[in-house]
Parts: structure tokens; C-alpha cells; sequence
């Protein structure tokens, strides 16, 4: 089979992205509102950037033509937090992706806790082991269609005492972390087999 993407409808093409390029991790992408509104939301559409400076990207529907409450947030305050969704949270985060309207709590939807981060003004999942504290860096407005990137400065890391360094200076234990991915749907990845592969020398 063999697919020009351009004769693709939108669906078409959704569904063939979102299922080969799998897994994507989960950022649960936490706002307030100018209001003082919490708002809590899940983006599979969420990649690393660059480590100097420290950035990720989420991407961003619309919803009916009407921007989605965390782009609204993100434009309108600049501040937000990652929140790194892991296997113990999944039926959490799920609740949290129903399109609800700007006067939803996901929080209190979810009953989630939350905490204040301190490096911008946002909250975030009190009980989510590894959080990225984000000030906007910079919204990519993509021409054709109805996304919107954001490119996120992370300013301050929040990593539980409950997920510890791996050897090396600085990863993350991922079998303490149980990150898990989204594949397509409905259908999730919690983290399998994590083999290692030396590099070629050269
Ligand atoms: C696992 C998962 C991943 C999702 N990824 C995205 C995404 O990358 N981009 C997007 O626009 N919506 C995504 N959604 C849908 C949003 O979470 C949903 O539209 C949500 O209502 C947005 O909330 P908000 O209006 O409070 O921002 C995803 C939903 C789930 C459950």
C-alpha cells in the first residue's frame, strides 16, 4: 500500500499518523485561567525539542473552530506545567480528556489534588512524579489545518523522591517512573522491555 498523503482526507491521515508514529508519550498539561480557573488536559501530540535551550512541543486541536482551553490559557498567561503522565494515573488523565467546556475542573473531575508550581504561575497534579514546570516559548501557528504548536521553555523539574537516578548522572529511573505512551484511540503503551544497544564505535 502506498498513500500520497495529499489525496488523504484529514481523518485518513489522523488515523495513519497516530498510528505509526507510536508510542507518543503523554503530556497532562496543566493551566489556569486569567479568571483563577484550573484546567488539566492530556496531549499525546508531545515531542523533546532541544536541551539547551530546555524545550518541548505539544500540539493543539481545535475544537468546532474554537480554540481549546490550554491554548487559550497558554496565550493568555504563557504559564504551565508538563505533568508526566505514568501508568498509576492512567484512568485519571482518561477523565481528564473528555472535551469539556472552560468552567470544568478536570481536577476536581478527576480528584486530583493539585499544588502550586513556583517557577510560573500554574498547578500541577500534586501526586505526578516528574513535573516540567513551562513558560511559553514560542506558538507556532501551523498554516493548512486546524493545529497549533507550542514550543514550551521548561524552566523548573519536579522529580518524586519515589523515581530515582538511574546510574548516570542525571536519567530518570523509568521502571520507578512507568511512563506510559498512547498509540492510537483508545489504545495505550505502558513501557515493556527496555533493552540496550551500545553504539557503533568509530
Ligand atoms: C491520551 C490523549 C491524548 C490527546 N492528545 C491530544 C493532542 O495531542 N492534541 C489535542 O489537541 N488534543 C488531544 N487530546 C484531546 C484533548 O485532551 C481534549 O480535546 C481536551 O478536552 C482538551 O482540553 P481543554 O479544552 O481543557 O484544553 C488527547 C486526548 C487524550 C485522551
Amino acid at each position: 500500500m502506498i498513500w500520497d498523503t495529499a489525496a488523504l482526507g484529514g481523518r485518513e491521515r489522523y488515523q495513519l499518523l497516530t498510528s505509526l508514529v507510536v508510542p507518543r508519550p503523554i503530556a497532562w498539561v496543566s493551566t489556569r485561567s486569567p479568571e483563577g480557573r484550573r484546567n488539566l488536559a492530556p496531549f499525546s501530540y508531545f515531542g523533546a525539542v532541544a536541551a539547551t535551550p530546555f524545550l518541548v512541543s505539544i500540539s493543539i486541536g481545535s475544537r468546532a473552530g474554537v480554540e481549546k482551553d490550554t491554548l487559550r490559557n497558554i496565550r493568555q498567561t504563557g504559564a504551565f506545567c508538563v505533568n508526566v503522565v505514568t501508568e498509576p494515573q492512567m484512568a485519571q488523565m482518561n477523565e481528564t480528556g473528555g472535551e469539556y467546556g472552560p468552567n470544568v475542573d478536570e481536577f476536581e473531575r478527576a480528584g486530583l489534588a493539585s499544588a502550586d508550581a513556583d517557577s510560573v504561575d500554574a498547578p500541577y497534579v500534586a501526586d505526578c512524579p516528574a513535573v516540567l514546570e513551562c513558560r511559553l516559548f514560542k506558538v507556532v501557528e501551523l498554516e493548512g489545518g486546524p493545529n497549533t504548536m507550542v514550543i514550551c521553555e521548561v524552566l523548573r523539574l519536579r522529580l518524586s523522591d519515589a523515581v530515582p537516578l538511574a546510574p548516570g548522572p542525571r536519567y530518570a529511573d523509568a521502571a520507578a517512573l512507568r511512563p506510559d505512551g498512547r498509540l492510537w484511540g483508545d489504545l495505550y503503551a505502558p513501557l515493556g522491555d527496555t533493552p540496550a544497544l551500545k553504539r557503533p564505535a568509530v
